[in-house]
């Protein structure tokens, strides 16, 4: 791997082998969703617990401060939106001269395996991978699922991995499944994973996370559950505990307790 590849990569994935990568994307094709209104507002509590921001380059340019900002994840796919015909018809939205305009540290796009704009959205991938490569800048590849979310499981998110590493994304963010292992196991590439929707406890947050990283997952890009819990600093510093420091389970649901109740 070259130099400046190397480097960036070591921006994302620290010296213990594991990432926390902090998305707040989502606007891109979902508007101002909740807690997200005002992204400035949900990500800079935040900034201290985490390794890395996943953003658009509108968001990254009004709502984070260059002095202060960890590395970028540039969200360079786009051009869907919740109220349009197809969540999975995106192109690519930023070009790889404005992520070196930005000094990100990656780009990240989605692929939609098997859907009606699959074999678009790999050679878009694909063209990307071609783009970073030639000055040094990784991908990171999310297997998309749009509205679908029954779709996550371990065959079909197996697939979706495999087939991003193939073409040569340098990192794969997925959603955490049942017998997650078989999705790690078949990808050659760091494996994030994303949190979907918020779920109701945040033990399950823990729990899904603390699994992931036991079945070889090196860390998440993990927005919703986060800023969208009533807590977002106290889920950040306990999920930063499962990622870096091991913590179980149940301790990072009493370090999140902890903070809330303002003992820590
Ligand atoms: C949305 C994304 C997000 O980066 C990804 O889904 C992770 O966020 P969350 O944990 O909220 O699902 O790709 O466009």
């Amino acid at each position: 791997m070259d130099w400046g590849m190397a480097n960036r990569m070591a921006q994302l994935i620290k010296e213990d082998g594991r990432c926390f990568f902090m998305p707040i994307d989502h606007g891109y094709f979902q508007g101002p969703t909740r807690k997200l209104e005002e992204p400035r507002k949900a990500l800079e509590p935040l900034l201290p617990y985490i390794d890395a921001v996943f953003v658009t380059r509108g968001v990254l340019r009004t709502s984070v401060d260059p002095a202060a900002a960890k590395p970028v994840i540039l969200r360079v796919s786009g051009g869907t939106s919740m109220v349009g015909k197809d969540l999975a018809h995106e192109g690519t939205t930023t070009s790889m001269e404005e992520a070196i305009r930005l000094n990100v540290a990656a780009v990240g796009n989605s692929i939609f395996v098997g859907t009606d704009y699959e074999h678009d959205s790999l050679l878009n991938l694909a063209k990307l991978v071609d783009e970073g490569n030639r000055y040094g800048i990784p991908v990171m590849a999310t297997t998309a699922v749009g509205k679908e979310l029954e779709k996550r499981d371990a065959r079909y998110l197996a697939l979706c991995c495999r087939i991003a590493a193939e073409l040569g994304a340098s990192v794969v963010k997925t959603y955490w499944c049942e017998n997650f292992e078989k999705v790690v196991q078949g990808c050659p590439v760091p494996v994030v994973m994303a949190g979907g929707p918020k779920v109701s406890t945040e033990l399950e947050v823990f729990e899904f996370v603390h699994d992931g990283l036991q079945n070889g997952a090196v860390g998440v890009n993990l927005g919703r559950n986060v800023w969208q819990n009533d807590y977002p600093v106290a889920m950040a510093r306990a999920l930063r505990a499962i990622i870096h420091e091991n913590a179980s389970p149940r301790e990072a649901q009493e370090i999140y307790e902890s903070i809330k109740q303002g003992r820590a």
